[in-house]
């Protein structure tokens, strides 16, 4: 040998080693981490970019795209720019692309998104007309379309009118469908929402748009950049009444549950990071294509820390993303979509 020890001296070495080693060692978990190769030929979870759905921001009547403040990278689309965006997504292979409007023709109960020729009838057919077979999500909800910000039309006591919000939805369904959304996906948390969505879209001859449904989604505090970018903070009260305690688990299995036995074709939980627990639970349970929505709040923690200089922000993206892999995730909802595509084509 090179170094002049002769190959029974090393054998001799390491028998000796062997009998002084005070542990049994048969197993030695650091095998399979020795080398890069072992590494790749290990990894129990892969993410790719058709795993990513990329949320968009369409601003209505704007002239030029606007920087969100609250969420660093993401912007405020026109409706002319977000053609370009769409088509970045596309040939960065995405999963998809969800839709937000930020409209300027609010009132009472968002009728703007039940007409055609309304920002969300606009901005799907803008977004189809100039991609080929990337999936358009439209959210269906009417935050973003209300003048007091919540997610339907106001009863007398102040609280959302379940019965009317999911007729109108259904209405909604149908424009976004007619508009060439791919999948929608209803986010109000009201009940009945998906087999009012259901009906309403067989009825009108759609009958093979899918639905994804923000099956258990909680009252969260992580949305609160989405509501600055969407224009959608509320004029008065929160959102308890309709979306979910997070102190809760086995109820968002209900929520599923139910979502799954009216139509529902996908689901969604919401937010992600934070619910980890509660994406396992539904994977392990249904086994049906979960999502999860790695929401404002969670994104812009990454991005704010990443500035601060105390973490590195491709890095921390690609561990927080495996992450939802890990949990059962089909797809991740996220803001960083194009970024990690980007990390995954060069990695
Ligand atoms: C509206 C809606 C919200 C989000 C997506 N759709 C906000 C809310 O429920 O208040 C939040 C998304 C995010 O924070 O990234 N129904």
């Amino acid at each position: 040998m090179a170094d002049g020890k002769t190959l029974d001296n090393v054998i001799q070495a390491k028998q000796m080693g062997r009998a002084n080693m005070k542990h049994d060692m048969t197993t030695r978990m650091r095998r399979g981490r020795s080398s890069q190769g072992i590494r790749n030929l290990l990894r129990e979870n892969d993410l790719l970019p058709n795993h990513l759905i990329l949320p968009l921001f369409v601003e209505e009547n704007a002239t030029e795209r606007q920087p969100i403040a609250s969420i660093p990278g993401v912007y405020r689309e026109t409706e002319d720019s977000i053609v370009q965006i769409a088509k970045e997504a596309e040939e960065a292979g995405l999963g998809g692309i969800m839709l937000f409007g930020v409209s300027h023709n609010k009132d009472h109960s968002g009728s703007d998104s039940l007409k055609k020729g309304g920002l969300l009838d606009r901005m799907i057919s803008r977004v189809k007309d100039a991609t080929s077979d990337l999936p358009v999500i439209a959210d269906l909800c009417f935050c973003e379309y209300t003048d007091h910000g919540h997610c339907g039309p106001l009863t007398e006591t102040g609280t959302v009118d379940n019965d009317i919000t999911i007729e109108n939805i259904a209405k909604q369904a149908v424009i976004a469908a007619d508009a060439g959304a791919d999948i929608v996906a209803p986010s109000g948390m009201m009940d009945g929402q998906v087999s009012a969505i259901r009906s309403g879209l067989d009825e009108a001859g759609f009958e093979m748009t899918p639905i994804m449904a923000y099956a258990a989604k909680y009252a969260s505090h992580f949305y609160g950049p989405f509501r600055d970018a969407a224009g959608c903070s509320l004029q008065k009260g929160d959102r308890k009444t309709y979306q979910m305690d997070y102190a809760n688990g086995d109820e968002a299995l209900r929520e599923v549950a139910l979502d799954i036995e009216e139509g529902a074709d996908m689901v969604m939980v919401k937010p992600g990071m934070p619910y980890l627990d509660i994406i396992w639970r539904v994977r392990e349970t249904f086994a049906m294509p979960t999502f999860a929505y790695n929401v404002s709040g969670e994104f812009a923690m990454l991005k704010f820390a990443a500035e601060a200089g105390c973490l590195d922000y491709n890095n921390a993206l690609m561990e927080m993303l495996m992450s939802f892999r890990r949990a059962g995730a089909q797809g991740i909802l996220t803001y960083g979509a194009l970024d990690a595509a980007k990390i995954i084509k060069n990695s």
